[in-house]
């Protein structure tokens, strides 16, 4: 199987999660980066309304051609309660009809709130896409 781990990592926490997760699963795996640096105070003031809002963050290109994966994994932190604008983005990345794991990374492990999971997991299946596992792990 053809497998990626996309993640965004603000603190490192994801990132080292990420890295573990394709090495168990033999996957590739790519670091998103947001365009432009994020401070702390963009990061809390500007950033966590627009993830509670369900906004995107502005991310770089990939080289990666994620229509030749069967699997794709989306991995990054959890900003006031709900996925960061990086991981909104990520989702927006996927092409149709994909097989999809997500991994929400956060300083409780909760992961946010059900109504988060919820409306995180429509997303991804408005790519047309399936959700097979979705985890809540603590950074
Ligand atoms: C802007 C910001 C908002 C956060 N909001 C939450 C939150 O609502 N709930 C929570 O449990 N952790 C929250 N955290 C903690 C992160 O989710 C946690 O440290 C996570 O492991 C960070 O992952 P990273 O190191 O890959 O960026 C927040 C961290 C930041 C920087």
């Amino acid at each position: 199987m053809n497998a990626i781990v996309l993640y965004y990592s603000y603190t490192g926490h994801t990132k080292k999660i990420a890295e573990k997760l394709a090495h168990t699963q033999g996957a590739e795996l790519v670091e998103i980066h947001t365009k432009g640096r994020l401070g702390k105070l963009n990061a809390f003031v500007v950033q966590c309304p627009r993830a509670m809002m369900r906004k995107t963050a502005a991310i770089q290109p990939i080289a990666q051609d994620l229509n030749g994966y069967d699997m794709i994994t989306l991995a990054g932190p959890v900003w006031a309660s709900y996925p960061a604008p990086a991981f909104n983005a990520m989702i927006k990345l996927l092409p149709a009809g994909k097989n999809v794991q997500l991994l929400l990374v956060s300083g409780s492990g909760s992961g946010g709130t059900k109504k988060s999971e919820e409306g995180t997991k429509r997303l991804v299946k408005k790519q047309n896409c399936t959700v097979l596992a979705y985890k809540d792990l603590k950074g």
